[in-house]
């Protein structure tokens, strides 16, 4: 039985406003990278919600929205190593700029399976991946992220789109646990 986290337990680590600030940044980054050329972008659920759906209202190229859904996560702390596809019906993207919206990359195993995924399945004309936040510490694979917002120490983070056992992905900062 998991322990409920009340909000009282959770300290803010990134701020509302930090987080927009960044997001926009980097929709502008991508704006330049892409020009107006167009873009399939490729959401991993569900986690990034939150994230891709702020970044894509900066982006002003054409643009295609896709959702998949991964797990990786148990249902506590720490990362079950196995990486699960639930749902990863995606369109002909052979010839296309492809840019994968991860909320965070931890052990960079999910990133690694999605890559090594679009490679066997596709021969994209682009492939990059954003994630909004980075957690360098903890990985096991030899991975980066070609885009990201934040970097963070090795501490488990709830929040904009992250989650704990299912819940606190409504709030609009990135919190943590004090311990
Ligand atoms: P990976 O270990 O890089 O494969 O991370 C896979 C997934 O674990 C991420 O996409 C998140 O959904 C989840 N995850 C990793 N770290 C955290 C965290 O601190 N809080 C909530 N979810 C996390
Ligand atoms: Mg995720």
């Amino acid at each position: 039985m998991l322990e409920m986290i009340t909000e009282q337990d959770l300290k803010v680590l990134i701020k509302e406003d930090e987080l927009q600030n960044s997001i926009k940044q980097l929709g502008e980054k991508l704006n330049d990278f892409y020009k107006n050329e167009e873009l399939y972008v490729i959401s991993v659920l569900k986690g990034s919600v939150m994230f891709t759906v702020d970044l894509v209202k900066h982006l002003k190229m054409p643009l295609n929205m896709n959702f998949i859904r991964l797990s990786s996560y148990g249902s506590g702390f720490t990362s079950s190593g196995k990486v699960n596809a639930v749902d990863i019906s995606l369109p002909d993207l052979n010839g296309k700029n492809v840019l994968i919206v991860e909320d965070i990359i931890d052990t960079g195993l999910t990133a690694k399976f999605l890559i090594d995924f679009m490679h066997l399945n596709f021969k994209t004309k682009s492939l990059k991946f954003c994630s909004l936040l980075d957690k360098r510490e903890t990985r096991k694979v030899d991975i980066e992220p070609d885009y990201y917002c934040f970097r963070i120490g090795n501490q488990f983070v709830v929040g904009y789109g992250l989650d704990y056992d299912g819940f606190y992905r409504n709030l609009p900062y990135i919190g943590y646990l004090e311990t």
